[in-house]
């Protein structure tokens, strides 16, 4: 979920409905807004669906200089209006957005609201009807009802808190436990969001919350609270984006402007990680770190995982060092035998996702070296782990993750390249990183330059389907697990990814006439059998594309890719599908960047 606030601005409508905008990659399931202000009435205003519903609801008269927002991931409660966020107490005098779960509240208000009118079913409504109970029969200012209410809902729940009471129209206060939550310093008026994104349009300015703090925020004034009640004085950060740059563009979609900035991307990269002689410009703080330890165990959630799977392979055969790589929210709870010496690596382009803070938070307590690598400076992530190397990708807006993938790959490569160094593998000195990612850089816009004719494959042979395969062995599996995954998330088309060798042991039952499957071939070593194996699909009907290295193609293949190191071929295999994952979407008419039931960040375990 997003959340927003602003305090001592005329415009609050427009600078919450601008940020819930910006922030509505992290959820799409219902948003609301309430604004209020010194003088005239206030405005409770929710919509199901997107914020574009929410904007048809919004009149001239709704007007305010104070205010709170929020779009919706629904977790607790279906999706409606009466779940959508604000919440507010029985006696309309508080309102409270809220992104997180509280795991006891149906104990909480089994204890103390009996007889309480609840118009939801959110855990969302039994905290702001707690705080409301606290000051309306014990006698509690605000701040004190607040505090006693997020005593009770304990350091269990994730949580950020955003209330209002509405007795005091210029005052917001806030809270935040493990969940990310921002407070941006503007003239005059002072803002709250979950990302800057939200409120680039009127700061660059930003202070950062830890959990269990609590901040009580006025146009003028910031009062931040540590747990123990002690003041707390911290200087802003700048953040040095502008709002534009956070745009669409010409692009109909952002995943269309996310795949086309690839290749700048990785010059970008190669400028910024690698010096003029190729050299990768690395901490050697971090890389002695790294050097210390025997084991690598690389985590992530989604793509990211996925981006973790090549980077194994990179890591294995640049540094020679065993890499384990698990998806977050398995490995939080897995109990896993650790080597002697590990260090751990964090992918998450945003910074905040739950499953994999929870795995850090883990690593933290027993002192293992962590580095995250990740898009969002500042992030949960980044801060938490002891080294952090940022993607440079500029904010990836799309549910499909797409550019955040590449670059991960790429950073990876640095980073195995810069170790393998040190522990002196000639391969890693041999490795001509600079001189591949250009390659890479060029490759992947002749393959975007393809783009007519991804469209009509997928107009053609993907639109009508109900299923699809990806084939792959080694690091072009891994390439077919993210291809699937792309794929499934925005046209809902039941796609897998399997190891081509796979296949004859189970899923070839799924093959009918006509199913569409995508072989990857750009190993040689295993180039023959996968080709072999997409043949024995063929055989059974299948309707079979390839995307193939040009060393490796053969008269009749669907996408040559131009040559660049193996261990660098999935930069340029994940084009086409993220294309045709494009295009499908697009052709059935769906809305690319926000598929159904899918958030972009997600803060709930
Ligand atoms: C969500 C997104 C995925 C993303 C995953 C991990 O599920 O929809 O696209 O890969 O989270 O996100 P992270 O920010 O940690 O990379």
């Amino acid at each position: 979920c997003g959340i927003v606030g602003v305090t001592g601005n005329k415009n609050a409508v427009n600078i919450l409905v601008h940020g819930l905008q910006k922030l509505e990659y992290r959820g799409y399931d219902s948003a609301g807004i309430y604004v209020t202000s010194d003088k005239g009435p206030d405005h409770l205003v929710k919509r199901t669906g997107t914020i574009d519903n929410l904007k048809k609801a919004l009149t001239p008269e709704i007007k305010g200089t104070a205010g709170i927002g929020h779009t919706r991931w629904a977790t607790n409660g279906v999706v409606n209006r009466a779940n959508a966020h604000p919440q507010f107490s029985q006696d309309d005098r508080f309102y409270l957005v809220h992104n997180g779960v509280i795991e006891n509240y149906k104990e909480l208000r089994a204890k103390y609201l009996k007889g309480v009118k609840f118009t939801s079913q959110t855990d969302t409504e039994v905290v702001v009807q707690l705080v409301d109970h606290f000051v309306v029969k014990d006698g509690m200012t605000t701040k004190q009802a607040f505090l006693k209410t997020l005593g009770l809902v304990g350091q269990g729940s994730g949580y950020a808190f955003l209330l209002m009471d509405r007795e005091e129209p210029d005052t917001l206060y806030l809270a935040k436990n493990k969940n990310p939550l921002l407070i941006g310093v503007g003239k005059d008026c002072n803002v709250v969001c979950s990302d800057s994104l939200a409120m680039l349009n009127v700061t660059h300015n930003f202070l950062e919350l830890h959990d269990g703090e609590m901040v009580v925020v006025k146009p003028h004034s910031i009062h931040i609270q540590d747990k123990n009640g002690n003041p707390v004085h911290r200087k802003p950060f700048h953040i040095n984006m502008d709002d534009k740059d956070t745009g669409k563009g010409p692009y109909p979609y952002y995943m269309l402007k996310e795949v086309n900035e690839q290749p700048n991307i990785m010059r970008k990269l190669t400028t910024l990680y690698l010096d003029a002689k190729g050299k990768p410009k690395i901490d050697h703080k971090l890389l002695d770190k790294m050097n210390q330890a025997d084991r690598l165990y690389i985590i992530g959630a989604g793509t990211s995982y996925h981006a973790g799977l090549v980077g194994k392979n990179l890591f294995e055969k640049l540094v020679h060092i065993p890499t384990e790589v698990h998806v977050s929210s398995e490995f939080a709870y897995a109990d896993p035998i650790l080597s002697k010496h590990p260090f751990f690596i964090f992918l998450t382009q945003s910074g905040e996702t739950a499953d994999s803070r929870v795995v850090l938070t883990n690593v933290n307590k027993m002192h293992y070296p962590s580095l995250t690598i990740t898009n969002v400076d500042h992030s949960t992530l980044s801060r938490e782990a002891d080294y952090t190397l940022l993607l440079h990708a500029g904010p990836e807006v799309s549910v499909a993750s797409t550019k955040a993938y590449t670059s991960q790959i790429a950073v990876e490569a640095v980073l195995a390249k810069a170790l393998g160094e040190v522990k002196g593998r000639q391969i890693a000195v041999d490795f001509n990183l600079r001189h591949q990612l250009s390659l890479v850089a060029t490759g992947m816009q002749s393959v975007i330059d393809q783009h007519a004719k991804i469209n009509q494959m997928a107009k053609k042979y993907f639109v009508k389907s109900y299923n699809a395969f990806y084939l792959g062995r080694g690091t072009d599996f891994y390439v077919a697990l993210e291809a699937a995954l792309k794929l499934k998330e925005i046209s809902y088309i039941q796609a897998e990814g399997f190891a081509s060798g796979e296949l004859k042991h189970g899923p070839i039952a799924l093959i009918q006439k006509n199913t569409p499957v995508v072989g990857i071939i750009t190993q040689k070593k295993t180039a023959a059998l996968s080709r072999s194996n997409l043949e024995e699909t063929a055989s059974r009907g299948a309707k079979t594309f390839t995307i193939v290295r040009r060393a490796l193609a053969k008269p009749g293949d669907s996408f040559i890719l131009p040559d660049v190191d193996e261990m660098l071929t999935p930069l340029l295999s994940v084009i086409p599908a993220q294309l045709l994952a494009y295009y499908t979407s697009l052709n059935k008419g769906l809305n690319v960047d926000q598929p159904r039931n899918l958030a972009k960040s997600v803060t709930v375990e």
